[in-house]
């Protein structure tokens, strides 16, 4: 008895002790927070939710609600100016619209990726997703090796080796969209463009041939989409894993990542095998990625990872393409404006996805002091670039929202380090020609051929998965270009 009342006594003191660390500590984190706010709070910034998660509980409720965050960000830039603060418990992430500073941190590789959201992006719920490879990596030297190896893979002389490709998978297209017009059948734009991007991504880069506008049970499209909506969560919400109602979700886009790695795996084992026979192949991204490894002959553990972060990388960068001919379709097919196909207009007009550019925006983490518009800022933030907010501020750009793809005609002032679909700088978008000539092709051959007529209850609303998607899909009826409507 006495031994059990020792014990228990003993048990009792250590909890004591241990809430009084707990408590230590907590008190020490919550002083931390406040050294925080003292050293940032100079810079404006909309009013905190609270002490400890700053603007948190707003951006999560404002994803939450199924709006979108950089709405959120247009906001507090109009209210707040070219930067201001978000906090989140010891972290404060500047969001910069600052033509000056956006140049001076884009254009420099002084200013590395911020760590909060590319190393983390390393994985996806614990599965190895980007890991170390060219959008994710952080050290400049580790990344620049890799980006000099791929280059070759993205000069504009080898891309137009490629233009058969990008011809012969629009074909595919149009003769879909041609059955589709004869038998009266409504079109998922965005389904459509998708399988597009997906089969020109798999067939330029790999060497792979999907077919997926006549094969409906590839994995693929589903695979990929459940990784975008996985970073999602993964990215904006730290306690997403925490809930046992989210663990289905998560364990598909596990699986999702875990398909698109072992295929990775298959393809390169399959090119390597291919290349020791001696045989003839095309001097690819694929074959690029081989190169990455140190040894192609005996390729070590982290550099078949690396390799993987790559394909993985570029399997889902190549799909970024379909959401910038989507926007586009849906203005043409609201009849707001028609362009009969002319070359020069469908660059203007892929352009204007200003206003929903695909990948919304970059971030960098800020490592020394620097002033922004005038405002000393102490090192040690990270600063969000967004081209989304940018094309909607009128200071940048006249009647912002209004469909207009004169700004970006030739003769026009160009926008000044406000416009960056493809971000700039050294860390720009790799496959930038790659995704121009891409959807000038199939917008040419689209807009020549076909007028589209949206379907009701289709709408500009914007489904955030990392990359903006149109949420309704841009269903459209279709009719052979001059074909009267059927009444
Ligand atoms: C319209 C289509 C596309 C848009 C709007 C776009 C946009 C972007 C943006 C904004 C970035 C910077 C990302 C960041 O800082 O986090 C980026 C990076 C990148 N994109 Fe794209 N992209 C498109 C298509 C493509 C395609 C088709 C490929 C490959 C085939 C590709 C490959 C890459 C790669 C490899 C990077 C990382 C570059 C580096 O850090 O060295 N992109 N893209």
């Amino acid at each position: 008895m006495t031994l059990f009342h020792l014990i228990a006594g003993w048990i009792g003191y250590l909890l004591i002790c241990l809430l009084g660390l707990i408590l230590i500590a907590f008190l020490c984190f919550c002083l931390y927070i406040k050294y925080i706010h003292l050293k940032y709070d100079h810079i404006p910034g909309p009013p905190r939710d609270s002490f400890i998660f700053g603007h948190s509980p707003t951006l999560l409720r404002e994803m939450s609600n199924d709006r979108f965050v950089h709405d959120k960000f247009l906001e507090w830039a109009e209210t707040y100016g070219p930067v201001y603060r978000i906090n989140g418990m010891h972290v404060v992430v500047l969001c910069v619209t600052c033509p000056e500073t956006t140049k001076e941190v884009l254009m420099s590789p002084k200013y590395p990726k911020d760590s909060l959201v590319y190393k983390r992006l390393f994985n996806l719920f614990g599965q190895r997703f980007f890991g170390n490879g060219l959008i994710t990596a952080q050290n400049h030297d580790e990344w620049y090796k890799q980006r000099r190896i791929m280059d070759p893979a993205f000069s504009s002389l080898y891309l137009r080796g490629q233009m058969g490709v990008f011809n012969e998978r629009a074909e595919k297209l149009m003769d879909k969209l041609a059955d589709m017009a004869d038998t009266n059948t409504a079109a998922n734009m965005h389904h459509l463009f998708n399988c597009v991007t997906l089969d020109v991504i798999t067939k330029v880069a790999f060497g792979v041939e999907l077919d997926l506008l006549n094969k409906s049970d590839s994995p693929f499209p589903n695979a990929i989409e459940m990784c975008l909506k996985g970073m999602v969560h993964y990215l904006r919400d730290s306690t997403f894993q925490l809930y046992p109602k989210n663990k289905k979700f998560i364990n598909e886009v596990k699986k999702s990542c875990q398909l698109l790695r072992s295929t990775g795996r298959q393809w390169i084992n399959e090119r390597k095998m291919a290349v020791q026979n001696g045989e003839d192949v095309p001097k690819d991204i694929l074959t690029q990625i081989l190169k990455t490894a140190d040894k192609e002959e005996n390729i070590a553990n982290d550099d078949e990872e690396l390799m993987l972060d790559n394909f993985v990388t570029f399997f889902i960068a190549g799909t970024c393409t379909c959401g910038c001919i989507s926007r586009p379709t849906f203005k043409l097919s609201s009849s707001l404006f028609d362009i009969m196909g002319k070359s020069k207009e469908i660059s203007q007009d892929l352009r204007k996805k200003l206003l929903y550019p695909t990948a919304p925006g970059t971030s960098r983490f800020i490592p020394n002091d620097i002033v922004i518009n005038g405002i000393p800022i102490p090192a040690g933030v990270s600063c969000v670039f967004s081209s989304y907010v940018c094309g909607r501020l009128d200071k940048f750009f006249e009647d912002p929202l209004k469909f207009d793809p004169e700004r970006f005609h030739p003769d026009a002032a160009k926008p000044y380090y406000c416009y960056y679909p493809f971000a700039l700088g050294p860390r720009s978008c790799l496959g930038q020609t790659f995704a121009q000539m891409e959807a000038k092709v199939v917008m040419a051959k689209l807009l020549q051929r076909f007028d589209f007529s949206l379907l009701p209850g289709q709408s500009f609303d914007v489904l955030d998965t990392g990359t903006l998607r149109p949420k309704s899909g841009v269903v459209c009826n279709i009719r052979h270009r001059g074909q009267t409507p059927a009444a």
